[in-house]
């Protein structure tokens, strides 16, 4: 099996050569179907879990652009964050014969026997984003140091409310989580709740709905309407007296819910401030509300170099070579410590946006306004 991916890549790389000496290297366009414009290479069957996160859409594009940039053909999926229809596309993928998988799993747990069938028909597999839990079949993960993303956010929270210069408060804070289905849920949290703990316990931030375990502040499928309506609830519950200083929020879509039960109930005046909110992952209309005043913070992760990073691990593997790694203890998947190359996430607000994403060639000005 060796001999055959050797040869698959070797075309590969030819086509690659192919391609960069005409200079006619063209983008994808998403969606299900076969990319065709590959140069005759092995295929690359690429699983993403939703099109409703811009983020994810961007993964897509970029992954199938740095693939076909090596002369691969690809094939784009995306689960509509239903765990079933992923499974059944990633058997598909199989079945049509692709030569490698890079997959970001809608459910964690769900892949194990889907990745056995890729296994027996000895394809690689690159966890992307999201480590795939509970297998031995997943042979690298490319991803940021999620751990980092949550302290990023903690201690933003800290810095804006003075803490860290002395303050004390007391400031009321609330937690939400992401879907307790990602595997990166619980590193976003712990990074932040190791920020933000040693505040609670010492009386300087109040969780005055009590809801500080993770099992009680997670977002199934990181859904913005979940969140929406359980800070809804929360602000019932328990603001009716008092003011929420601060809202941890994983991630830009769950923002975006908090921030309209927080609109909903008259915070965004003069007299009652928005709190301070977090989110991750920079997309545009976080972007903007973080310009316009409400959202605070997110977290940017430079997608373009995700996908760098989980196409050439693909391009080692069918070669024959070692993928670079930067981390070899992190990533217990249970049945496996999963090699990984970890990127850095870098955290945004109305102060560096510009320089970060503008000048970083994410985002023009006008993408923003
Ligand atoms: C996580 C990912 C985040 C965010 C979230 C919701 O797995 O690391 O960046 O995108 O999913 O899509």
């Amino acid at each position: 099996m060796r001999n055959r991916r050797a040869a698959l890549a070797a075309v590969a790389s030819a086509a690659s050569l192919a391609l960069t000496l005409t200079a006619c290297g063209q983008s994808g366009e998403g969606g299900s179907e076969e990319d065709k414009n590959g140069a005759g290479g092995a295929t690359i069957g690429v699983a993403m879990p939703t099109k409703s996160s811009e983020r994810w859409i961007a993964d897509g594009a970029n992954v199938v652009k740095e693939l076909k940039s090596k002369g691969y053909r690809t094939k784009l999926v995306y689960g509509e964050d239903d765990p079933d229809q992923q499974v059944s596309q990633i058997e598909n993928m199989i079945t049509q014969g692709v030569d490698a998988l890079i997959v970001a799993a809608i459910d964690n747990k769900s892949l194990g026997n889907v990745l056995q069938q890729a296994k027996d028909a000895d394809i690689p597999v690159i966890s992307y984003d999201r480590l795939i839990l509970g297998t031995e079949n997943v042979d690298y993960y490319a991803s940021f140091d999620n751990e980092k993303v949550g302290e990023l956010q903690g201690t933003y929270i800290v810095d804006k409310l003075g803490l860290g210069d002395g303050k004390k408060g007391p400031f009321s804070i609330e937690l939400f989580a992401g879907s307790n289905d990602d595997n990166n849920t619980k590193y976003f949290f712990q990074g932040a709740m190791n920020v933000l703990k040693p505040y609670i316990d010492k009386g300087e931030l109040v969780v005055r709905s009590k809801q500080t375990a993770l099992n009680q502040v997670t977002t199934l499928r990181w859904d913005g309407g979940t969140a929406q309506k359980r800070m809804d609830d929360l602000l019932t519950s328990s603001y009716r007296s008092a003011r929420v200083d601060a809202v941890l929020s994983p991630y830009d879509g769950i923002s975006i819910g908090i921030l309209s039960a927080l609109k909903s109930d008259g915070y965004g005046s003069k007299a009652k401030p928005m709190p301070v909110v977090t989110g991750q992952d920079a997309e545009v209309a976080s972007v903007k509300s973080i310009i316009l005043g409400e959202q605070t913070q997110t977290v940017y992760k430079d997608l373009r170099q995700l996908a760098k990073v989980a196409s050439n691990m693909v391009d080692a593997v069918l070669n024959d070579k070692k993928p670079e790694v930067n981390d070899t203890k992190s990533y217990d998947n249970g049945s496996k410590v999963v090699p990984a190359f970890l990127l850095q996430p870098v955290s945004v607000d109305k102060n560096n946006y510009k320089q970060v994403l503008v000048d970083g060639g994410y985002y023009t000005e006008n993408d923003l306004k």
